[in-house]
């Protein structure tokens, strides 16, 4: 089998791995991907979607896994075009990824299908988003489209909603659209993935992502900064309970609704003192939950994506390991706001044990790593309990080192 896997980061330097390890042994080939990923795929010459779904077809590729979220939603749409050119895509179509590109689509979805989710207000300028907000903070902001995850605001005060809508409305830092204006809900957050085939789907292991800059849980929000998997990390209650309120009717309101779905999706779901609720959908699995979840999977990953872009979902292809698996980020100077490429990495060479994803690498002129990016790497390791893959993936890290390095020391460990 000839599988292309679409997207560049430490998600797809995880999926790349975890289809190379599959028993079926596909040849594996990746666009854009990075150096690393091409250790393990081979690289696509392409400069557009169009001419993309053309190699495809003249390489005879069987199946595309869409990894980055952009590609879907681009010009006709990588699924649309992959369907049109009889390739079997393991992602949504264009329509179906609205979920993600557009935050008022999501929760136009999530109220007509009666899953639970904060109140929002759609509005079209600072009078109207200020008049929705009515004085009342905390509250939540939120960009209509795709804003690489710098979207949404949660903002304590006049002042700091102010800079937002600002951004937005004055100087358009994200392009035209409106802001949603939602309530602002408080709990742990839990990231639950799903791969939907049609009517069918089937729960991966749940995991966390820390989403801030520092230790405590402080600081700017960040892409993650390290995530924590197991099937454990919620409550077999808390679980079911999700799955009959949230990934059920998910599942049952895009068949009724005519949105075709196979593919991962992502519920971003805050565990709120009254239950459950949708934060957000993701049409693609989470970075870095991806590379904290796929070393737990074991099976045929890719035997299993292929048989669900044909619209069969194997449950019998794959199995999940019961132990815990964490991930830490190692980031370069100055994210999030801003990143440092070209310092060099040492200590690669010294990690057994655990497993290194890279987010923003590059080789050098004289074929040493470094960094090119925001997230540099993901170190990950497993264990039976989750205090066990804590210390395997901190020791791990330790031994990592480039200039300006970043990291937090309480991932895994802290319970929020
Ligand atoms: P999103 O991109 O929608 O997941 O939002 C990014 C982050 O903002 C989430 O992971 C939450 O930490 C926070 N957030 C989003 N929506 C809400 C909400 N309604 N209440 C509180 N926090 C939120
Ligand atoms: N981990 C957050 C995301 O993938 O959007």
């Amino acid at each position: 089998m000839r599988i292309l896997v679409v997207g560049k980061g430490g998600r797809e330097h995880a999926l790349v791995k975890a289809l190379a390890e599959s028993p079926s042994q596909p040849e594996l080939f990746c666009f854009p991907g990075s150096d690393a990923i091409f250790e393990t795929a081979k690289s696509v010459e392409a400069d557009g979607l169009e001419s993309l779904v053309a190699w495809m077809t003249a390489n005879s590729i069987d199946l595309c896994v869409a990894g980055e979220e952009s590609y879907l939603v681009k010009g006709d749409g990588l699924a649309n075009l992959c369907e049109k050119n009889n390739i079997p895509c393991w992602g949504p179509p264009k329509e179906s990824a609205q979920l993600e590109a557009s935050k008022e689509f999501a929760k136009d979805f999530l109220v007509r299908n009666h899953i639970p989710t904060p109140r929002a207000t759609a509005t079209e300028n600072l009078a109207e988003a200020l008049a929705a907000i009515s004085g009342k903070f905390p509250t939540v902001l939120k960009f209509d489209g795709l804003a690489a995850g710098k979207g949404v605001a949660v903002c304590v005060d006049e002042s700091s909603s102010l800079d937002f809508l600002n951004e937005v409305f004055t100087h358009r830092r994200f392009g035209p659209g409106r802001v949603l204006v939602e309530q602002c809900l408080t709990g742990p957050e839990v990231s639950i993935f799903a791969a939907i085939v049609d009517d069918q789907y089937l729960i991966f292991t749940p995991a966390r992502d820390y989403k801030r800059a520092n230790d405590g849980d402080l600081g700017s929000n960040t892409g993650g900064m390290g995530a924590v998997a197991s099937r454990r990390l919620i409550s077999p209650e808390m679980l079911d309970q999700i799955e009959k309120e949230i990934v059920r009717p998910t599942v049952s309101g895009l068949r009724s609704e005519g949105l075709a779905y196979r593919g991962f999706l992502y519920f971003g779901i805050m565990l709120t003192p009254t239950g459950p609720q949708v934060i957000e959908y993701n049409c693609r699995f989470g970075d870095p939950e991806c590379q904290a979840v796929m070393p737990l999977l074991a099976g045929d990953l890719a035997e299993f994506c292929f048989a669900g872009a044909k619209g069969d979902l194997r449950n019998d292809l794959i199995q999940f390991s019961d132990g815990w698996s964490v991930c830490v980020i190692l980031a370069s100077a100055g994210y999030p706001e801003t990143s440092r490429n070209g310092d060099k990495i040492s200590g690669l060479e010294k990690i057994h044990g655990a497993r290194i994803y890279h987010s923003g690498t590059r080789r050098s002129a004289t074929g040493e790593w470094e960094t090119n990016g925001g997230r540099v790497l993901a170190v990950v390791a497993g264990g039976p309990t989750r205090a066990e893959a804590v210390i395997h993936a901190h020791e791990a890290a330790d031994s990592i080192s480039f200039e300006g390095l970043q990291r937090r020391r309480d991932i895994g460990i802290l319970n929020f």
